[in-house]
């Protein structure tokens, strides 16, 4: 069976590593993977770290789009993928979460009928002004074989009209899957990796337990200066208690130059112990998540990952894909708002950490599950 992957956002390299490295270590004679990178992160700690940290073989294709507005990003994506899967006629398209890398996959794959196979689908935040949830409903809906990695996610998709049906499986007949989480296969795999290899809290100088975790990089945050100074204010009163460690997404570094941002600016300069670092590598994110006292982010992938690590997590979104987070109470939304940061501060200061949580996320073997599901129905 030959799968044309399809990586361009940070957090879908990493998800890639998991499945890539189920196909070497099982599947080598079933499956031929063709990785194709869209260039859609380009900086060096935003993409090839993974790459070299994480044993994924080079993309065999990168399209080099960059950034761009959304329109053009997307569509020089579609043109470049239209090409390679024409020219390497696969057995499936298989793609990653909701980026826009994920969509140009959709539209190219669909209109010449390469079946889709869409890992982490189901997941919704029901605001269809967030870029990624326009991404993620075409994307489910255009699908073959459909991964979810929650209960929720699978909720969601019966919602729309998905069942699980009998196979033989196509775009109009989809199989849908709970399989668990790939990224929890991940952060089992390399949480022991990353003791050994992660040098970061040394080179930070920081002690564990002793520090917060904080990223930021939603376009809800960091595009509005009003709710990116807010969440900086939190920060500040933080601060005050323990170390801020920020390993900052480009956008979000690039925005707080920029005019309008003077209130952030100023928390900076009043706040010394609000550390702004470069965007980490996967093994080093994870010794912080493992070592940090609790977390601040609007991202995904470090709210579950927290969770695998037990750590509190405040979330700066009025709402979450990863809603069992909130539901277990290992996880608050706070939106940008100051004084709700702080008072999700406060609650997990008195609880003294998480409650004791079941487990949401699979078993570890996620990406096996849908090397072998894939071999069955597509190959
Ligand atoms: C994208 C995804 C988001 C995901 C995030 C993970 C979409 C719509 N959004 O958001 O779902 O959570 O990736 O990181 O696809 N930039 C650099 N260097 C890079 C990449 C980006 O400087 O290597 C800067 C550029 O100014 C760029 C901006 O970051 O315009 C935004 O990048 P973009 O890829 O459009 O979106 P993300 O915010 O990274």
């Amino acid at each position: 069976m030959k799968i044309v992957t399809i990586i361009g956002a940070r957090p879908q390299i990493i998800k890639a590593a998991a499945l890539s490295r189920a196909i070497r270590e099982e599947f080598q004679h079933d499956i031929e993977e063709v990785i194709v990178h869209t260039g859609q992160h380009y900086d060096e700690n935003m993409s090839q770290v993974f790459f070299d940290e994480l044993g994924i073989p080079e993309p065999d294709v990168n399209l080099g789009v960059g950034s761009g507005s959304h329109g053009v990003q997307t569509a020089r994506m579609i043109e470049g993928i239209e090409k390679v899967l024409i020219e390497e006629q696969p057995d499936a398209l298989v793609i990653y979460g909701d980026t826009n890398s994920t969509l140009a996959g959709t539209v190219a794959a669909s209109k010449i009928h390469v079946p889709i196979v869409h890992i982490e689908s189901g997941l919704r935040s029901y605001k269809k002004q967030m870029p990624e949830e326009i991404n993620r409903i075409l994307t489910d809906h255009a699908s073959t074989l459909l991964f979810t990695p929650t209960k929720a996610g699978l909720t969601n998709l019966e919602k729309e009209g998905f069942r699980v049906s009998e196979p033989p499986y196509h775009i109009d007949n989809p199989g849908v899957f709970h399989c668990g989480d790939i990224m929890y296969d991940n952060s089992l795999h390399y949480a022991s990796v990353s003791d050994e290899r992660s040098n970061i809290l040394n080179e930070l100088e920081l002690s564990p337990g002793n520090f917060v975790l904080g990223t930021i990089h939603r376009p809800s945050n960091t595009d509005d200066p009003e709710n990116l100074a807010s969440i900086f204010m939190a920060l500040g009163r933080i601060s005050l208690e323990k170390q801020v460690i920020l390993p900052l997404h480009p956008r979000t570094t690039n925005k707080i130059k920029g005019e309008g941002y003077e209130a952030v600016r100023k928390v900076l300069d009043e706040y010394p112990n609000i550390r702004i670092v470069p965007p980490a590598s996967f093994l080093d994110i994870i010794a912080l998540e493992k070592h940090c006292y609790l977390t601040l982010t609007d991202s995904g992938g470090v709210q579950k990952e927290s969770f695998f690590f037990q750590r509190p997590c405040i979330i700066l979104r009025d709402e979450t894909e990863w809603i069992e987070l909130v539901e277990q109470g290992a996880a608050l939304l706070a939106g940008s708002s100051e004084e709700r940061i702080l008072s999700a501060w406060e609650h997990f200061n008195d609880k003294g950490g998480i409650p004791e949580t079941s487990q949401i996320f699979g078993d570890g073997k996620a990406a096996i599950f849908i090397c072998k599901t894939m071999l069955e129905n597509l190959g």
